[in-house]
């Protein structure tokens, strides 16, 4: 609390100086009548002040621009994407995408305007390449007058790293409705991004029932190294074990996979994201491949290399490989050794990477040329701190995959409203260029990652007690991915029901994005059959509901180092339902037609309620409570339920 007593403008001490403040800039600027445009209420978790930052010190700011057309994506998106549309399937260019959403002339001239009026030279002041960003060099003094704030220095207490930023910013009445976000300030972040979601795992050691683990075991000793894998005589080969061992044989039975063999493996394509340091291991692919999936023996992913991005191979085990490897191992598997699968290995050893970071990189009206990104949170690269990747930073040149699956993700609460709103805007772009885009729901059920949940000012803490949706799971935009599993006795005949060992499927709703159209009879029907035994102090049940769907993250056999490791997650989940609708894309490539896209309207649609095996056991604990419980149609548990692949192609073929 004492931190912000050192901000002038929410001081409650120091009421002489914003006065005089205020009558300054009455006076310069009459008609600048300043409000309050963002503000955080708290300093993120791990931060604490460090000092006041120098008035003459050089602030890069950055100023956001609000771009035009963007309160009618969601009409531009349905007409595209929903079943229903006459229009289904006649995804827009990258270009005319860029056009519709390109910052106005009049946005242009009336921000520039409020800088020239606030004593900035016209000469200072940038506009990026793509118009959506304008930028210039100020001073911390000349800043602080600009935005009535004032700028502290605070310091990350584990890394030591500093971040500079204020806690709430003025922008005149007039300006406003033209700038979406002004950087540095606010946006202030711990640590970049958790690997968050999720790949946990423990040694594969058949007869004892691995342990639950709250994070990945520690790496095996050297003398377990040394123990050759061949001599655990069970393989897991048939679908006997699937309750206790995960495979691609279990899975293919489980959503019916069996019998597809795609054809348009040259025109098609899946891509799966991983952030560095996390690294797959090539040989592991030959490893698992010799056991569950002979096709992919010598099969590699194309590795597309993003602002720097390697397969680094200098921290090892599963901490450094479990994530990549199970994504790859069962993506790959499932799409079969024929399908060649992107990887988009992201960031630098030195600096990692952020979602934005990969945005730029599929989309250049994302990015600019200087970076349209808050360095508080995404990467700079070229990698500023000298060492790294020093290449230019990637922007515009990787052409995104049909589907794209990711099984990272953040808490709703590491990030604010502006900053989350602008990328999951750009979800929805992709939406309209016809790609999938797929995200684990996260590993803590109502919790987020660390389990950590919220507290009455919006904070984050283990005691918190209000729910923590993670992100992107909230953005309507993205399909979130949540977590099932075979029940200990049961089998692939059996439903499945919510996981529950070592992890619990990521859901809720999200305290940023309202509940969003696609999904509104479904959840009216959730809260009218189930209504969940909570008052709204705890979740916001106007919120956008997720998971969307599900698949089993429990017990997969992973090889890591040549080793099998059980996993568990919605890590798994996602890349398995990223296989299945690249499977889906396949056929529909095969009659003539186009990729399937946002998903959303189309799996909410009441012709495709029956294409889905409804889970109706289990809950999603944390947060000192039970969770949400998985029940007869959508839940926040299991969304829709898991796919069922042959009606899902039958449907989906039959769509234009
Ligand atoms: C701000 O200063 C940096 C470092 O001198 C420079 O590279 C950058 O181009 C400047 N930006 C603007 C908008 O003038
Ligand atoms: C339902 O879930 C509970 C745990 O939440 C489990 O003990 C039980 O076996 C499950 N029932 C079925 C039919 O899968």
């Amino acid at each position: 609390m004492t931190i912000f007593n050192n901000c002038a403008s929410s001081n409650p001490h120091r009421p002489s100086l914003m006065l005089a403040t205020f009558f300054l800039l009455m006076l310069l600027a009459p008609a600048a009548l300043a409000v309050v445009h963002e503000q955080r209420d708290h300093i993120p978790h791990g931060w604490s002040h460090h000092s006041k930052h120098p008035s003459d010190a050089i602030l890069p700011l950055r100023i956001g621009l609000v771009q035009p057309n963007l309160d009618s994506i969601d009409s531009f998106l349905n007409e595209v994407a929903h079943p229903e549309s006459s229009s289904y399937g006649k995804h827009w260019t990258a270009q005319q995408v860029a056009d519709k959403f390109a910052p106005t002339a009049e946005t242009i001239d009336a921000v520039i305007g409020w800088l020239v009026d606030g004593g900035f030279e016209k000469e200072r002041v940038r506009v990026s390449g793509s118009r959506i960003w304008i930028e210039l060099n100020s001073t911390v003094a000349e800043a602080e007058k600009l935005l009535n704030t004032e700028y502290h220095v605070y310091q990350h207490e584990e890394t030591g790293k500093k971040h500079v930023g204020c806690t709430k910013y003025h922008v005149p009445e007039h300006v406003r409705r033209h700038v979406d976000l002004i950087t540095p300030t606010v946006h202030f972040t711990a640590s970049r991004m958790k690997h968050a979601a999720v790949a946990r795992g423990t040694r594969l050691n058949p007869g004892t029932k691995p342990a639950p683990v709250s994070k990945p075991v520690p790496l095996p000793k050297p003398l377990t190294h040394a123990v050759p894998m061949g001599t655990t005589t069970q393989q897991f080969l048939d679908l006997s074990k699937c309750d206790k061992h995960m495979t691609p044989v279990c899975l293919r039975a489980l959503y019916g996979l069996n019998k597809y063999t795609p054809s348009q493996t040259a025109r098609n394509s899946y891509g799966i994201v991983e952030y560095t340091p996390q690294a797959y291991v090539p040989t592991d692919i030959d490893v698992f491949a010799s056991y569950y999936a002979t096709d992919l023996v010598g099969k590699r992913p194309n590795l597309v290399s993003i602002d720097g991005g390697v397969v680094q191979t200098t921290q090892t085990g599963f901490d450094y490989n479990g994530e990549s490897n199970l994504d790859l191992q069962y993506g790959m598997a499932l799409v079969t050794g024929a399908q060649p699968v992107q990887l988009y290995q992201v960031g630098d050893t030195l600096e990692g990477a952020s979602f934005n970071d990969f945005l730029d990189a599929i989309d250049g009206s994302y990015c600019t040329a200087d970076g349209g990104d808050d360095p508080n949170y995404d990467a700079v690269y070229p990698n500023p701190y000298g060492g790294g990747y020093q290449g230019p930073k990637a922007c515009g040149t990787v052409t995104p995959a049909n589907v794209i699956s990711t099984s990272y993700g953040y808490n709703e609460a590491d990030l604010t409203q502006a900053y989350s709103r602008r990328q999951c805007n750009e979800y929805a772009k992709l939406g309209l260029m016809g790609v999938t885009m797929l995200f684990s729901s996260g590993d803590n059920g109502v919790a987020g990652n660390r389990n950590f949940c919220l507290n009455a000012g919006g904070s984050q803490s283990a005691g918190g007690a209000r729910f923590n949706p993670t992100f992107p799971g909230g953005c309507p935009y993205i399909t979130s991915v949540g977590a099932t599993q075979v029940f200990a006795g049961k089998t692939v005949l059996n439903p499945e029901s919510a996981c529950a060992d070592v992890i619990y499927s990521g859901g809720g709703f999200s305290n940023y994005f309202p509940r969003p159209s696609f999904q509104q009879p479904q959840v009216a029907n959730y809260f009218a059959a189930h209504n969940p035994p909570y008052s709204t102090t705890k979740y916001n049940a106007a919120g956008r509901g997720f998971p969307d769907l599900s698949a089993n993250g429990a017990n997969y056999i992973v090889a890591v180092q040549g080793v099998r490791y059980l996993v568990y997650g919605t890590s798994a989940s996602a890349p398995v339902v990223g296989a299945i609708l690249t499977l889906i894309n396949d056929a529909r490539l095969a009659a003539g037609k186009g990729p399937i896209g946002w998903i959303n309207p189309t799996i909410y649609s009441s012709a495709f309620a029956s294409a889905f095996n409804d889970v109706t056991n289990g809950t999603n604990p944390g947060c000192g409570t039970n969770g949400f419980s998985a029940v007869k149609g959508w839940d926040p548990v299991t969304g829709l339920g898991t796919p069922n692949f042959p009606k899902l192609v039958n449907l989906w073929r039959a769509l234009p």
